[in-house]
């Protein structure tokens, strides 16, 4: 029976790597997405079956609730509310795991002082970065939802305060080897490491926390790794560190593409909440924008043989994806060459423009990442850019003392002439000007990109 067990679970850990690698490309993402589930059905059901289960009765209530929730949240959510769904999902993996090891130490705790040490350690590290991810997701989920509002809170001699509890909690650990039938030890980590993940995620940048939630999300896959080591399950191991990996990798990638590393991430408190930003200029600015009409727009796309699209994240808040859609299709069909440029970290999450256009069944074909597209902007006659900033921003070339300095941007700038549809000349995510809006062959479109792309589509369905 055991071998029949572990031959399910490296079945399930083959679907699992399968699943991550197809994620890595918007064409095999849904399957992906299907043999990863496929792989964690398996895992459940085997787990279900080899266990020496004495009742079902709580296990049926548990998968009813919780898939009634899954399901109900996962079709109601906003496309931009998905970093609070997965900031929430993550807060509840970690206190799964920090919940299990603690009661799985709560029904071997021996009598005296004999308990292995690598069990007190896993059962210590379950705990310790279970609830540092419960609360600290939390965290990330209320700044993100605005029900915590306001500039990161920052106060003298946090960082020593962190590392003091961190000590406090080896300092725990130590004495619970020392004297392990005495579970206050444990239930002291627990309550520490809730504080901790309060106190490190408090500081952050409302808009920085897609990166900080991809930590979190690694931290919950540790948890797991862990406590799969205090239940001897495999599976449990081999899944949390897939988890694990993965969200250091791709909060990695985040950090890299924009420039940052992630201590500054972490601790620079950077950005404000992720909306309210100063308007380019300021009161000072004498330069003047040229704004265009939307029928004059209009006619400047009909006109051009070649279209690069840059969605960013005002795409995305206006949800203007199906009406962009339906206006490439009309350009197409009038023979105008259109694509989409996507740089990495275009909107507020990893893959936020791909898994946009995708909803509004954009072809792949059509999507161009960063690299492979942004020496043809030279040779396009309009960079169309829609709810887009930073990451067409120049100054991340030029200005040294910008925050984007070293940032790689889309090349919008060397296109023939650019057209820039936003509400206004505020900055975007990173609060820095943007020269761009002032370039002579700039044409800028003022309003919601929804209503704009929805009345450009209008007058090129007239023409
Ligand atoms: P931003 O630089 O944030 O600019 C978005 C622009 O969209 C704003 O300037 C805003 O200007 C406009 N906008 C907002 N609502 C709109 C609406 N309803 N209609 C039309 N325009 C609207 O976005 P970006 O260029 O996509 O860059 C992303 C930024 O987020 C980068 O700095 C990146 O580092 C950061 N970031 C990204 C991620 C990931 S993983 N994607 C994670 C963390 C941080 P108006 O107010 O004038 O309309």
């Amino acid at each position: 029976m055991q071998t029949l067990v572990n031959i399910a679970y490296l079945l399930a850990a083959v679907l699992f790597i399968l699943g991550l690698k197809k994620l890595s490309s918007p064409k095999t993402a849904r399957a992906g997405n299907l043999l990863a589930m496929i792989g964690m059905f398996l895992a459940v059901v085997v787990t279900l079956l080899d266990r020496q289960i004495v009742d079902f009765t709580y296990i049926l209530i548990g998968v009813v609730v919780g898939s009634a929730i899954g399901t109900v949240s996962a079709m109601k959510v906003q496309m931009t509310a998905m970093p609070q769904m997965v900031a929430l999902f993550n807060g509840f993996g970690g206190a799964a795991s920090a919940l299990v090891a603690f009661s799985e130490y709560e029904f071997s705790r021996p009598t005296s002082n004999q308990m292995e040490f690598s069990v007190i350690l896993n059962i210590i590290l379950s705990v310790l970065i279970g609830m540092v991810t419960f609360t600290g997701s939390f965290i990330a989920f209320a700044k993100l939802q605005r029900i915590m509002r306001g500039p990161p809170m920052v106060f003298a001699m946090q960082k020593p305060a962190n590392a003091l509890i961190f000590l406090a909690v080896i300092g725990l650990g130590t004495a619970m080897a020392w004297d392990p039938a005495n579970n206050d030890f444990l239930l002291a980590i627990l309550l520490l490491a809730g504080v901790l993940g309060v106190l490190a995620v408090i500081p952050i940048g409302g808009a920085d926390m897609p990166v900080v939630i991809s930590l979190l999300n690694s931290y919950s896959g540790l948890a797991a790794s862990a406590t799969g080591f205090v239940l001897h399950n495999n599976m449990l191991i081999i899944s949390g560190a897939l988890v694990g990996a993965s969200g250091i990798i791709l909060s990695r990638i985040m950090c890299k593409a924009m420039n940052r590393s992630l201590a500054n991430v972490l601790f620079a408190a950077v950005g404000t909440d992720g909306g309210e930003t100063a308007a380019t200029g300021g009161a000072a600015e004498t330069r003047r924008a040229t704004e265009y009409t939307v029928e004059d727009a209009a006619m400047v796309l009909e006109n051009a043989q070649s279209v690069i699209i840059v969605p960013g994240y005002g795409l995305a808040v206006a949800q203007a994806q199906h009406v962009l859609h339906e206006m490439e299709a009309l350009l197409m069909k009038r023979g105008v060459n259109v694509r989409y440029a996507i740089h990495p970290v275009a909107g507020r999450m990893p893959g936020h423009m791909n898994v946009l256009l995708a909803e509004a069944n954009v072809s792949y074909d059509l999507l161009f990442e960063m690299d492979a597209i942004n020496d043809d902007f030279q040779n396009t006659d309009v960079a169309l850019v829609i709810g887009a900033n930073d990451v067409i921003n120049p100054a991340a070339r030029l200005k040294k003392e910008s925050p984007l300095y070293g940032m790689p941007i889309l090349n919008v700038d060397k296109a023939k002439s650019v057209m820039i549809v936003k509400r206004s000349l505020a900055a975007g995510f990173a609060g820095e000007d943007n020269d761009l809006f002032f370039d002579p062959k700039t044409m800028m479109v003022f309003g919601d990109a929804k209503k704009i792309v929805m009345e450009l589509a209008h007058a090129l369905k007239a023409a």
